[in-house]
This record gives structure tokens, sequence and C-alpha cells, in this order.
């Protein structure tokens, strides 16, 4: 098919995601036709580097792995899909080996994205609450920064409030919480001078909606998608301790960090802190099949098989395709590679020297006032002043990003989350990457900034 075919048929009958259309009018939609590594092609023939790992934190491990296509196509032939009351070979096997990096949790429940890995940690806390007290302990606290998806139950647990406009009501039972953001304290505080306000304000929120009411608190390890904020060290311990004093489950969402994102298997590893409920998608699969998993402690699990003649007693749920056994078996074969490869290592330095040249370039310009990550995970907040930290006006981080992307290389940036804070550049190639793309990657928002500001 001719390239304005393809293009005239992008503009003509599908429904970009996050995109105001009318911009098609005047300029062509990109259309991504193969890729290999982290160099990306469109159907103009026009060559990009990937600095995103396919746009949102999924392409772990580039693109074009044969190893990849040839386990996904192996299981294809096997067997492709079995409804998820049953067994396959990979699930069985990809559950054995996920637990086996995460001491303390022991069961994978298997569906197909991150809104719905996480909508079945809300669905099973609620449960819990039926068996014990009618439902009333089925409240969820969620961080005030944080994104947890796109369904309406996800939605109602997240809190990027230009994301939120206009698709209320949400469901009841969500409760916000402030963020952690050091830079911009919600407490006006300082940390070293502060008393970790940010999770000590955990109990006060359970306090004040009553401990009999709260299930659980779900929290992503380092927020993503509002601003790349990673919590102080003490962060979690303090939010587990609230936790365990008011019987109150964590969930953690690992949807962009596990698998392996930061340098270690999962962000919470970071961190002294043990959750009960883990959920994760994107990278599992490195973006070559779909998977997403809601994971938890055996202890929860034990809870839905207590009462087997009581036909309410077991976890109702189901997800059509949670059974299609590419997703588990691509996920397995990201788990060998990852080890094989050494990439955590990679991870870490890679990110240890991503983050360096970002320091260097915030020496450089007075625009850049925080920059923040772990891994290959960055983020770099724009200020028109760095006294006052007056976030600058989205359209400037668009420019940066736009300059980039006309420069050949695609670098991410906040996505109108938020009514003042889409300021943030954000940067995540994949696991595979080396010094000399970094170098590419950081000299092109060189040349942005420098051309922009
Ligand atoms: C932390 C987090 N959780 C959940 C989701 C939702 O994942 P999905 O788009 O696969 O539903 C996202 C998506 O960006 C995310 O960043």
């Amino acid at each position: 098919m001719s390239n304005t075919t393809v293009v005239d048929n992008a503009k003509d009958h599908v429904w970009h995601h996050l995109t105001q259309h009318k911009a098609f009018e005047e300029n062509d939609p990109l259309v991504m036709t193969e890729a290999k590594g982290m160099i990306i092609t469109d159907s103009k023939g026009d060559e990009y580097l990937d600095a995103t790992s396919g746009g949102v934190w999924t392409v772990n491990l580039g693109y074009g792995r044969d190893d990849m296509v040839k386990t996904v196509s192996d299981q294809l032939s096997k067997i492709p899909y079995f409804a998820g009351a049953f067994g396959n070979e990979p699930a069985s096997h990809y559950a054995q080996e996920i637990t086996s990096l995460m001491p303390g949790m022991n069961r994978v429940y298997y569906s197909n994205s991150g809104s719905e890995a996480n909508e079945k940690g809300y669905k099973m806390v609620r449960q819990l609450a039926h068996f014990d007290n009618d439902g009333k302990k089925h409240k969820i606290i969620f961080r005030d920064r944080d994104y947890h998806g796109t369904t309406i139950g996800a939605m109602s647990s997240s809190a990027q409030i230009q994301r939120k406009k206009q698709y209320g009501p949400f469901a009841p039972g969500f409760v916000e919480m402030p963020n952690c953001c050091c830079y911009r304290c919600p407490f006006g505080k300082k940390y070293g001078e502060c008393n970790i306000e940010c999770a000590t304000v955990l109990e006060d929120i359970i306090l004040k909606e009553d401990p009999d009411t709260v299930g659980s608190v779900v929290l992503e390890p380092i927020t993503a998608g509002g601003g790349v904020i990673p919590p102080v060290p003490e962060y979690f311990p303090i939010i587990q301790s609230i936790c365990k004093k008011y019987d109150v489950l964590l969930h953690i969402d690992e949807v962009v960090c596990g698998l392996g994102r930061t340098g270690k298997w999962f962000g919470y590893q970071h961190f002294d802190v043990q959750p009960d409920i883990v959920t994760t998608a994107k990278g599992l699969a490195a973006g070559y099949a779909a998977i997403s998993v809601t994971i938890t402690s055996e202890e929860i699990f034990q809870r839905f098989k207590q009462d087997h003649t009581n036909p309410d007693s077991y976890f109702r749920d189901i997800s059509t395709f949670g059974g299609c056994t590419a997703g588990p078996a691509a996920a397995l074969e990201v788990v060998n590679i990852i080890k094989k490869e050494n990439l955590l290592e990679n991870v870490t330095n890679m990110g240890n020297y991503l983050k360096d040249k970002l320091n260097a370039l915030q020496d450089k310009y007075e625009i850049i006032g925080d920059v923040r990550g772990k891994g290959l995970f960055c983020g770099v907040e724009l200020v028109k002043d760095r006294q006052t930290k007056e976030p600058v006006h989205e359209s400037v981080a668009m420019a940066i990003a736009g300059h980039c992307l006309k420069n050949k290389v695609m670098i991410g940036r906040t996505n109108r989350s938020f009514e003042f804070n889409n300021n943030v550049l954000l940067f995540s190639p994949s696991f595979i990457c080396s010094k000399n793309e970094i170098d590419l990657i950081v000299n092109a928002v060189d040349n942005a900034i420098s051309a922009n500001t």
C-alpha cells in the first residue's frame, strides 16, 4: 500500500489516542511502519531515535528482536488462547518466574492492560471487605499526582485533573491524598527539615475517613506520567507502618516501573517495603504481546478459598484476553533476556549516565528547575524562574519535544494532566541503550532548549 494511502487512512479513519485531530488538517500524522533496536521508521521513510520506549514505557528491549518474535510465534503455533479459568503452559511458568523475583508475593491474576490490572486489585479489596464486614472497609486511597488508568474505576483513583475533566461522575469510595514531590512540597517543607508529612498525612486521612472504612492505599512506586516523582527513602516504610496499624492493604502500581525500568525488577524494591498487591503491565512483554498482571500475597489469595461451599467465596472475575498465551510467553522471554544480557545493570549504569548529562544541562540552562528519576526513567521539570519555581507554559515543553522530533529524536513530556504543571520532559530509552544513544538524546534536548528559550 502506498504511503499516501496509509497516511490518508490514518487521517480519515483512525481516532488517535490523546489527539486533537484538527492538527491533521495541516500536518500528516506520523505512521510508524518498522523499527530495529532504538530506531523507528515512519511511512515516509524518516528515521527517529526513540527515547520513549514506544511512547509510553513499553518497548523496553528495543524493536525487531528475533528472539522475542520467535518466542511469540512458537507459542501461537502451539496454542494461542484458552479462557483463563483453565491453565496454559506459559501462564504457569511465568507466574512462577515473576513471583520468584518478588519475595512475599505468590499469586498472579492475568488480564490485559494496566487499567484492568488495577481494577482487579480494587475488586479484590472490595470483595475482602464484603467477606469481613458487609463491604464497609472498601475505600481506596490514592495520591494526587498519580495515574492508575483510563477506565472509570481506574480514573476514579487517579488525580490528574485535566485527564478526568468531563468524564465524571466517578465511582464512589476513592479518597485523595497529597503527593510526595519534594521539589513542590505540598506542605511547604524542605527535605531534611520536615517530618515526611507527605507520608504521615496518610494516618490523618485514614482517621478522618474512619479506619473501618479504608481497605487499601494504591501508590505508584515512582509517579510516572504525573511528572516522574521518586519518594524519599523514608516514605514507603512510614506508609507501610500506617497501613499495618489500621489493617489497610498496600497496593503498588508498577505498571511503568515493573519490570526493570528503574534498575531493579520492581520500583518498590528500591525502598524498604512489602506490598500486599502489585499490578504491572506495559513493558512486561516489551510490546511484543499484550499482558497485565495483578499479583498478591498468598495470604490474600487464601482468603478467597476459605469457604468452598459458599458460591460467593471466590474471586468472580474474568478477563477474556487474560487467556492469550502470547503475553506470558513473551513476558517470560523478557525476564530471560534481562538476565542473560545483564540489562538491570545496564539500566542502572546508563540511567546514571543519563542523569549526569541532564544535571549538566541543568547547570547550563536556568529553565531546568529539577532533574529527577531512577534508572532509565528520568524527568526534567521546566520553570520560568528557579526562585519562584513558576512552571513554564505547556507550550514550552511541547516546543522543546517538537524541536527534538524535527531533529529525529523522540522524547516524552507530561501530557495535559494538570492545569499548571504540564512542564516535565520525560526520558525512558530502552534497556539496551548505550552511551552513544544517550549522547544523541541529550544533544537534541540541548539544541531544542537553546532554540526555544
Ligand atoms: C502507573 C500507571 N498505571 C496504570 C496505567 C494504565 O495502563 P493501561 O494504559 O495499560 O491501561 C498507566 C498508563 O500510563 C500508568 O502509567
